[in-house]
């Protein structure tokens, strides 16, 4: 089953004009949520996009793994209708395989299809793939130009500001372009930064002032007046949220994390809970859930032996019965 059928319900009529098009997709809102390796997946995608996340970025799979072994991570592209914009990435380095790869990606019927130039891994980015496809100029104009004919959706691209001996950022912006990309999503981070420092936000406003396309800013949106400083400061069409989202999905509600009150973080551990167990099963999906619980738990300021004693529950019922006796108690 790849495309999940739930009762999410958009909170945008249709007769709004769109924030801005990606190609002829139209997007509503200006925040959405970062795909992120281990954290984007169906469960918190369809929550952060039904508190207002604008479209779904899913996590970015390698081009070898879907020509070759599809059917073992086929999972990784389960949607819901309610999710649209779909956006599924892809990462590689090889041209052909990032084009075989898009080809067959586009059958899960996504709005979009993304590729991704910004993951700093060494062992991504040393072979050529992620950032490191931001040295290879020719090689992305081949890629877009490729995929922008032979695709039925719009392709875009998510770039980082590229190498501290070589940022490309503005070149490899152009070329997105002129080769028929629909859109950028810009980190403001170069390779060797990976997430520590500060992201360079002038940068992402000089890749708006290079190209026509719409522009999603990203880097060290964590609050919800981030969000607007970001737009006044780039002119981006929206801004990007990752980490700052982990733990308080409802910034793409507009509320900050000291406005997030006890009780809307028990229902929403219980519903993230539920809808991880329902995609995963029973105990990887609580397995699987740890790392978010420690993001909602610590918002509330729990001792950290409560906490720790919370997240060590091996089942369900006793990691929900310890949760509300931590609130009520
Ligand atoms: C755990 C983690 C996994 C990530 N995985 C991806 C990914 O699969 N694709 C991608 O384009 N970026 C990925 N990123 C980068 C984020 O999309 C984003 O660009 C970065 O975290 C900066 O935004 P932030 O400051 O709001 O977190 C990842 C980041 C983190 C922290």
């Amino acid at each position: 089953m790849q495309v999940l059928q739930t009762q999410i319900a958009t909170s945008v009529l249709p007769e709004t004009p769109p924030t801005f098009r990606v190609g002829n997709i139209p997007v509503y809102g200006d925040a959405i949520l970062a795909p992120m390796d281990g954290f984007s997946d169906w469960p918190f995608r369809s929550i952060c996009r039904a508190l207002g996340s604008a479209m779904s970025y899913n996590e970015f799979t390698r081009a070898e793994f879907i020509v070759n072994a599809f059917e073992h991570i086929a999972t990784r592209f389960t949607y819901d209708e309610a999710e649209r914009p779909f956006v599924i990435q892809v990462y590689g380095d090889d041209p052909d395989l990032i084009i075989a790869a898009a080809l067959r990606v586009q059958e899960m019927r996504p709005d979009i299809i993304d590729i991704n130039m910004g993951c700093p891994a060494r062992t991504v980015a040393n072979r050529g793939a992620g950032v490191g496809l931001m040295r290879t100029p020719l090689k992305v104009a081949r890629i877009f130009q490729k995929l922008s004919t032979l695709l039925d959706v719009p392709v875009t691209g998510k770039i980082r500001l590229g190498w501290e001996d070589n940022r490309t950022y503005k070149l490899i912006a152009r070329i997105v372009e002129e080769n028929g990309g629909a859109l950028i999503a810009v980190h403001g981070r170069t390779q060797e930064q990976g997430y520590g420092g500060e992201a360079n936000w002038d940068a992402i406003a000089e890749v708006k002032a290079t190209v026509k396309i719409p522009i999603i800013g990203n880097g060290d949106v964590k609050s919800v007046a981030d969000i607007e400083r970001m737009k006044a400061h780039t002119g981006c069409e929206a801004v990007m949220i990752g980490r700052a989202a982990i733990g308080n999905p409802w910034i793409f509600s507009r509320l900050d994390r000291e406005q997030v009150t006890p009780e809307m973080v028990r229902q929403m551990v219980r519903q993230h809970l539920e809808r991880n167990q329902q995609f995963y099963g029973e105990h990887k999906g609580l397995i699987l859930f740890r790392k978010h619980a420690m993001r909602y738990l610590a918002l509330q300021r729990l001792p950290r032996v409560t906490r720790t004693k919370i997240i060590l529950q091996n089942d369900a019922e006793g990691f929900l019965a310890l949760l509300d006796e931590a609130y009520v108690g």
